[in-house]
């Protein structure tokens, strides 16, 4: 294992503790507190996580201190994907390597542990406010919202279903895309400079490089709907083309795609340099999205 895998693991781990502990405590209607803990423990990489904490450790802020944003994060990202498979969505039944909550729970119970991931989200959020930092924490929970919100991850996803069957342009697409991914992307890298008071100049090389990074991310998962495998994605392929999703595949292919792709990684590289040795993990994050093959 490289020194990247190493420290990704590490905060991943991390990360997992928190969240079990987390979970642990859940105590509502039995079926609610099941649908719930069903789709957070089934694994995924905790990519938002583990990007606000390295975000944060770069920054200087201690880990501890955005362990119940990230938990947010994943909990905003669980829901979406829950929402995501539905089938009046993409209808999938394979999500994390398991079968697809409303495959196990039915349409309402997937629904509504969607619905109460989000709002235990908020209140997650809001609990985490720092009493003595209070300004600056809801400046982080108010982008994390605006972020996962209308502006953000769901009207990204709203483009994505009214377009599904019709063509977008380049500009179309990145705009989807910045919105239905990269947007919590942006969130899980500004949350700790927000927190933490960062200057201008911090904010908008993080900005950069985070916005760039989301949509190499979809960019990349369009790709792997194509070339990837069932086995190591733990969820179906193929699908895009099937149901007609307007994607960086249908307007220009996989190789083309796989350019543009490394185009926008450098960007996001460039974007990082400003931060130096400091910046290694985050830079290295960017290959491992580009070569990820899950
Ligand atoms: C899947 O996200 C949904 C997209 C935004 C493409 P991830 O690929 O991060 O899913 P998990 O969390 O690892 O399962
Ligand atoms: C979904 O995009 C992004 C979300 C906000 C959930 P996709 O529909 O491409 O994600 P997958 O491929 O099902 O994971
Ligand atoms: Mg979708
Ligand atoms: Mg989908
Ligand atoms: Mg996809």
């Amino acid at each position: 294992m490289n020194s990247f895998s190493e420290k990704y693991s590490r905060i991943k781990t991390g990360f997992e503790q928190y969240l079990y502990d987390f979970t642990d405590s859940f105590d509502y209607y039995a079926p609610l507190s099941e649908a719930m803990k069903y789709s957070l423990n089934a694994g995924g990489k905790r990519l938002r996580p583990v990007i606000m904490i390295a975000s944060a450790q770069m920054l200087g802020l201690d880990s501890s201190r955005v362990m119940p944003l990230a938990a947010t994060i994943e909990c905003i990202h669980t829901y979406s994907l829950i929402h995501d498979d539905l089938p009046c969505m993409d209808d999938d039944s394979l999500r994390r390597g398991k079968p697809t909550s409303h495959v196990v729970f039915g349409e309402d119970m997937a629904m509504l542990a969607g619905d109460g991931l989000l709002n235990l989200a908020m209140e997650t959020a809001l609990k985490s406010i720092e009493k003595d930092n209070c300004e600056n924490y809801l400046k982080a929970v108010e982008l994390l919202f605006e972020s996962s919100g209308p502006l953000g991850m769901v009207g990204g996803q709203a483009i994505d279903v009214k377009n599904t069957g019709s063509f977008q342009t380049f500009e179309e697409l990145k705009n989807m895309h910045s919105k239905k991914t990269g947007a919590l992307f942006l969130a899980s890298c500004l949350c700790p400079a927000l927190i933490l008071g960062c200057n201008s100049d911090i904010i908008s090389r993080l900005y950069s490089y985070a916005e760039n990074l989301g949509l190499l991310f979809q960019i990349k998962d369009d790709i792997l709907d194509v070339t990837g495998d069932v086995q190591s994605m733990g969820k179906s392929i193929g699908k895009d083309a099937a149901e007609g999703k307007s994607t960086f595949i249908s307007l220009m292919g996989v190789a083309e795609s796989t350019l543009y792709a490394g185009k926008i990684a450098d960007e996001a590289r460039k974007a990082l340099s400003y931060f130096g040795d400091k910046g290694e993990f985050l830079s290295e994050l960017i290959q491992y999205i580009l070569e990820r093959k899950n």
